[in-house]
């Protein structure tokens, strides 16, 4: 089934281009297509040059837009500066933080420290550096939209995944507040919080294929967080009533079957 599509007042408001942060592949590439086929130009980032590349070409020549590929790490100790220099580029109407689940997964004690302070880098740094950046822009000009992809592994703390799911609370509390400050100056925030997806980087991550968790559609989350920009801080692919069942369980019992469906999805032994 093809995803609902933005209309045209979604252009007029969030247009004439959006930069995608991690655009090159799965959620961030589902983005790119929906946006293009609504008339979007675009900036596309991610470090593979080559799937980077291939994207960003197909795109342009399906539906006769603009699309600039620009290849680079997220990680990168002078971020601030490269990200400056990528938001002078253009005039960005939408920008996407999308990149941010490339987490090695296990024991925090077992995986060396620079993994978890690379997601540090990833989903806290980056997302405060593009924000503050991008929504100054967006700010002056009095309108304009962010959307910040996070996880439902930021609702809890989880073994195997404490680093991850630590960043990505991250992400979620900041739209939040950033949701507030700046609703009152015609400009959008939005935590679009993306449940089990398929993606490549998921199907390399080693999980288990058939570990009973169904996973959505890139397509699909896409196509709500595009639809929930505007309407409030934070969008739940997987429902507000599965989070509000969540945040009415005792805090240790949810800790502890997340910790055990991260051990079925990845075929850890958590005994
Ligand atoms: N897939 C899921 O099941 C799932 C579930 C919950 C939440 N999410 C969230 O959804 C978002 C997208 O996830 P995903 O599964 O598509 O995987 P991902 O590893 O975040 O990859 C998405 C895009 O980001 C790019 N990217 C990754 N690390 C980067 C870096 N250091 N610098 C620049 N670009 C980078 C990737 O290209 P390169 O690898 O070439 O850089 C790709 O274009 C993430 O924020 C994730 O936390 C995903």
């Amino acid at each position: 089934m093809t995803a609902p599509l933005p209309d045209a007042g979604f252009l007029n408001r969030y247009g004439p281009r959006a930069l995608i942060l991690g655009g090159s592949e799965g959620i961030g590439a589902a983005f790119a297509e929906q946006l293009a086929r609504t008339g979007f130009d675009l900036t596309l980032v991610a470090r593979s040059a080559g799937t980077l590349e291939a994207t960003g070409a197909d795109i342009a020549a399906r539906y006769g837009v603009a699309v600039d590929c620009r290849p680079m790490d997220l990680t990168r100790p002078d971020l601030a500066e490269r990200a400056a220099d990528l938001l002078s580029e253009h005039e960005y109407g939408l920008v996407i933080y999308n990149a941010g689940a490339t987490h090695g997964v296990g024991l925090f004690l077992d995986n060396p420290l620079d993994l978890a302070r690379n997601l540090i880098r990833l989903n806290c740094d980056g997302p405060a550096i593009f924000s503050h950046l991008a929504l100054s822009a967006m700010r002056e000009r009095g309108r304009g939209g962010m959307i910040l992809v996070s996880s439902m592994s930021g609702l809890v703390g989880s073994g195997y995944v404490a680093a991850y799911a630590a960043t990505k609370s991250f992400e979620m509390v900041l739209a939040e507040g950033l949701n507030w400050e700046l609703a009152r100056q015609g400009v959008d925030v939005l935590c679009a919080v993306a449940t089990l997806t398929d993606t490549p980087a998921m199907q390399r991550s080693g999980m288990v294929p058939d570990s009973g968790f169904p996973a959505m559609s890139a397509e699909a989350v896409a196509s709500g967080a595009l639809q929930h920009l505007g309407t409030g801080p934070i969008w739940y692919a997987a429902g507000d009533e599965v989070v509000e069942a969540m945040r009415a369980a005792p805090r240790a019992a949810l800790t502890e079957n997340a910790s055990r469906a991260s051990a079925r999805l990845w075929g850890i032994d958590p005994a």
